[in-house]
């Protein structure tokens, strides 16, 4: 089978408008997809023209408002729009449109007879929004009735186990061409990965009109070439991921896929997005992940399926590597090493041995942090919104601890000389423009006073200065964000699934 190749679907309101964004990612895709039902009215009517306006093959798309698309008048005006895209053919076959997409139900033998007089190849399509679609070569040679269709399935994952039989179903199908999408965040490995499912196209939208279909799951061009690596991914290809849930704005794909680029090492790294962590685990076996980062909210629940760990997890209690090897899962912590480096390069010759420090929040980041902080000798006192969860965490360490309010502001006095912030208030999800006036919804600390003499290392990266961090810097305090403890965290994970060093120093992260 060939490599699948990049379709870029056009959602843009005229045909100029659609021209505009195929030249802006002319180099990164290899065929469009006009989607007639998203332009406007007296537009539709024109969409003879466009693929001698793009030079690049294109599909002919008119989709129902069933199918997920916008149109929403009878049969019978559809079947006049195709007849009038695909009508006076020119001579040229590129000034036509060389790819149909018809649903499954959708049969005018006249128009299918057009299309092949005319070497418009049909994609022969079925949808389901909201089922998962199982026995899909049946259905795709029940889909074939001329042997010159492509047969397409497209279909809403209820579960990762659903992703990971299209996967298995595609993989077996190495004759027969077919394009294989799942759809929605939980999709997003077929998308990706379709030269595992042997799909002869990925689709894509353009950035500017991504929000018209990331309901579905699209990505755009550049993000699937760039930071996928999606032209050199084959069956040979190792694969790596990350898991949990939401799973927004994760860096773990711009690092670990910047880090085999550097190290010529033919693998991808991609999200798997799954409110279960053994649903991701299963998942990760089924289509050959050799090894996941795993983050939140599955730190600790995944413990219970790894079957061997290092004695570090089990201090810490939470497991942010899995590597899957002679079918047994081996959990790792590279959090605390992440924590531990990016903070002694932060203090320099400063030392905490028996110094005063505060962890802010007893959350799974806070468990590696603390226990890293008993290593350095530290004294410490950990303060939580809850805090049974803080007195859970102080136990295991002979650490302090107090709730997270004004009234204990006197005790965060007294505890710092090094106060490291571990919750995820001021992140970017949570900083709002609109709360100015309720620090306390993006500092959580907002009671407490900076002296100036306070050092301050708050575990988030985004946003690069989180509000608490402003606010002491402001005081004249020494501050830091976690952006390198990602960085040494991802660096020690990578050492992990590949056995290599990571090249560090060249890499250009963008966070924002
Ligand atoms: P992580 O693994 O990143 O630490 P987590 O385990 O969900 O994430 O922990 C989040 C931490 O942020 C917890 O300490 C949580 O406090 P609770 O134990 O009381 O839940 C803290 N946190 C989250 N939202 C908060 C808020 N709005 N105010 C104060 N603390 C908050």
């Amino acid at each position: 089978m060939n490599s699948p190749l990049i379709c870029m679907t056009l959602t843009g309101k005229t045909l100029e408008e659609d021209k505009q964004l195929v030249n802006r990612y002319f180099k990164y895709i290899d065929l469009v997809e006009l989607r007639v039902d998203y332009l406007r009215e007296e537009e539709q009517l024109y969409a003879r023209k466009f693929p001698a306006m793009v030079h690049l093959p294109s599909i002919l798309t008119i989709r129902r408002d069933v199918d997920g698309g916008l149109f929403s008048g009878s049969e019978f005006s559809r079947t006049c729009l195709f007849s009038r895209a695909l009508a006076f053919a020119d001579q040229d076959k590129a000034k036509n449109f060389a790819y149909v997409d018809f649903e499954d139900d959708f049969h005018i033998p006249s128009l299918q007879d057009a299309a092949m007089a005319f070497g418009v190849k049909i994609i022969r399509s079925l949808h389901s929004m909201k089922e998962p679609i199982y026995n899909l070569k049946d259905r795709c040679m029940e889909m074939r009735k001329t042997g010159y269709e492509i047969p397409k399935i497209a279909f809403q994952p209820k579960k990762l186990s659903d992703v990971a039989n299209l996967f298995r179903e595609g993989s077996q199908m190495t004759e027969l061409e077919h394009i294989f999408c799942a759809m929605g965040p939980e999709g997003l490995p077929s998308r990706i990965l379709a030269a595992y499912t042997n799909s002869y196209l990925t689709y894509t939208s353009p950035d500017e009109l991504i929000s018209n279909t990331n309901g579905i799951g699209h990505t755009d061009p550049i993000t699937l070439s760039n930071l996928y690596n999606f032209r050199s991914i084959t069956r040979k290809t190792r694969l790596f991921g990350i898991t949990g849930w939401p799973l927004y704005k994760i860096s773990g794909p711009e690092i670990h896929n910047s880090g085999f680029k550097k190290a010529g090492i033919d693998a991808v790294y991609i999200p798997i997005r799954s409110q279960l962590v053994s649903e991701a685990l299963s998942f990760a076996e089924q289509i050959g992940i050799e090894g996941l980062s795993i983050t939140n909210p599955h730190k600790e629940s995944v413990m219970y399926y790894l079957n061997e760990q290092t004695p570090e997890v089990i201090q810490i209690g939470a497991c942010n590597t899995a590597i899957y090897k002679n079918k047994k899962w081996y959990g790792y912590n590279t959090n605390a090493y992440g924590f531990k480096r990016a903070l002694e390069e932060f203090l320099g010759p400063i030392k905490i041995k028996r110094k005063k420090v505060a962890i802010i929040g007893a959350g799974g980041a806070a468990k590696a942090v603390a226990y890293i902080l008993k290593q350095m000798g530290a004294r410490v006192c950990i303060f939580n919104r809850s805090l049974n969860h803080a007195k859970q965490l102080a136990e295991r360490y002979g650490f302090e601890y107090c709730s997270l309010e004004p009234e204990c502001a006197p005790i965060l006095d007294e505890y710092s000389n090094l106060i490291v912030q571990t919750t995820s208030v001021g992140g970017s999800r949570e900083t709002k423009n609109d709360n100015q006036n309720q620090p306390e919804q993006n500092d959580p600390i907002y009671f407490y006073n900076f002296r100036g003499n306070e050092i301050l290392f708050d575990i988030l990266y985004r946003p690069a200065i989180t509000p608490v961090m402003k606010r002491a810097s402001l005081a004249g305090c020494r501050v830091s964000n976690g952006y390198k403890m990602l960085e040494y965290q991802a660096y020690a994970q990578f050492k992990l699934f590949t056995g290599q060093d990571f090249e560090e120093g060249s890499e250009e992260i963008n966070f924002n």
